[in-house]
């Protein structure tokens, strides 16, 4: 018998670099409010204040052939942010900076510019409307999750007191935003290392020795069939340089091999793959896979002097091509070629290709500014950029535009 889970939404994040000597670790709970704050919008409606390449989200052939995700970024404090942090009554501590003591805010003001043509502005009423009678599902890890909630702050705006609930599914795996008078849902669905794992418990996992179940999917993907639009995400937690694979039933696990991180995440984007093309009605449902993202843990990669790290930043990199040394692009590659694969077997899942924009955003990290779940040390407290998060993202922030970036391909498949 499987034991039940506690009602209680933790997640105890274990994050390990592979090009950094000291473990990062990260406790993050799910503090959602399950029974939500609700506020009317009144200020949404400011249209005529923005500068005229700025067209709403009606969406025409004008992106077509553009290559999105190649550009850069632009001060705009007159579109950005998209929403208020005190205005949205779902960001957990984890990514409320302002409430965590950030005072600047020019990285919640900047918008990108892709270098063929201009990305709308996202419209909430706009986007609720194409979402109307859809399940939406976001399934991956704590960066996924902080896109989630970016998604349900940018549409929560537009639905008015008592037409919408954030709530927590028996299995504190789920999450479900719902938007009652579209008929729509936005949800997330924990699920770090896509296949059945070690770090799958929300709040109970280890922090190292990272075990994968590699003939084990259905036990989290049953959960994500009748979706209409699926966004994947799955890379920090393949941050170990070994993994342990095992093959037979969770239960009994004898046969097990021990892996690279590399060939490990082949293995399951395979086991991903086929589960995909096998059990998804790909004429209903479209997926997405968001592509990694950049952490700021070493400021030697700008130019810093010493052992700093996104901590006190408050510009982004404006070099062109900024490349930080964290990030695996031979993880991304593995990816790549998966999607190949599937394309080749008829099954489309585009890749949402953010690494590179994020790149450049070493100011949009909570660093010291977030709620820590655990006690921080006075070795730390006396040395902040030893406990700032470089991983996750401030909110409003960085994660508002991947969803305008999502939502302008989402437009272009519901075309
Ligand atoms: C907006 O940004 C410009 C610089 O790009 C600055 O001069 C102006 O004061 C800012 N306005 C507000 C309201 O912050
Ligand atoms: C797949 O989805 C389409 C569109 O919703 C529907 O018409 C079709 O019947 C579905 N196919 C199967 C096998 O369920
Ligand atoms: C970050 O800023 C604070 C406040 O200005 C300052 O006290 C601290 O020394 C700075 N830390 C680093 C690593 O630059
Ligand atoms: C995604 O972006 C990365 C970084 O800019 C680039 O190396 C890669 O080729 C891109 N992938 C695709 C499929 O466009």
């Amino acid at each position: 018998m499987e034991k039940k889970k506690p009602m209680v939404g933790i997640w105890d994040v274990h994050v390990k670099h592979m090009f950094e000597s000291s473990i990062i670790i990260f406790f993050i709970i799910g503090a959602l409010a399950t029974t939500a704050v609700y506020y009317v919008n009144s200020d949404e409606q400011e249209t005529s204040r923005q500068p005229a390449v700025r067209k709403s989200f009606v969406y025409d052939d004008s992106l077509d052939g553009c290559d999105l995700f190649s550009g850069k970024w632009v001060h705009d404090n007159n579109s950005y942010p998209l929403y208020k942090e005190l205005e949205c009554p779902y960001i957990p501590g984890e990514f409320a900076c302002g409430q965590h003591g950030r005072m600047d805010s020019m990285y919640q003001q900047w918008r990108w510019k892709p270098h063929g043509c201009n990305l709308p502005r996202f419209d909430a009423k706009e986007v609720l409307e194409k979402l109307r009678g859809k399940r939406v599902i976001f399934v991956g890890d704590s960066v996924n999750r902080n896109q989630w909630l970016s998604m349900v702050c940018l549409l929560q705006s537009a639905i008015p007191l008592g037409l919408k609930k954030m709530h927590k599914v028996a299995d504190a795996s789920l999450f479900t935003f719902k938007a009652f008078e579209y008929d729509a849902s936005i949800d997330f669905y924990w699920a770090p290392l896509l296949v059945q794992s070690n770090a799958d418990h929300p709040s109970k996992h280890k922090r190292s020795d990272r075990i994968v179940h590699i003939e084990t999917i259905e036990k989290h993907a049953k959960n994500w069939v009748n979706a209409d639009i699926l966004v994947f995400n799955s890379y920090l937690w393949w941050g170990t340089p070994t993994l342990k694979v095992l093959y037979d039933s969770y239960k009994d696990s004898k046969r097990y091999n021990i892996v690279s991180n590399h060939d490990g995440y082949r293995m399951v984007l395979e086991k991903w793959s086929n589960w995909l093309t096998t059990h998804v009605n790909h004429t209903r449902t479209r997926s997405y896979f968001m592509s990694m993202t950049a952490t700021h843990q070493r400021g030697t990669d700008w130019g810093m002097q010493g052992n700093g790290n996104c901590l006190n930043e408050t510009k982004p990199v404006m070099t062109d091509l900024f490349w930080e040394s964290g990030s695996d692009l031979q993880m991304m590659k593995i990816l790549e070629l998966s999607l190949s694969k599937l394309k080749a077997r008829g099954v489309n899942v585009k890749l949402v290709n953010i690494t590179q924009l994020t790149q450049y955003r070493k100011d949009g990290h909570p660093s010291i500014h977030r709620l820590f779940y655990s006690t921080l040390k006075a070795k730390q407290l006396s040395n902040p950029s030893r406990y700032a998060d470089c991983t996750h993202w401030c909110l409003p922030g960085v994660p508002d535009v991947w969803n305008e970036l999502l939502v302008a391909n989402i437009f272009q498949g519901l075309k």
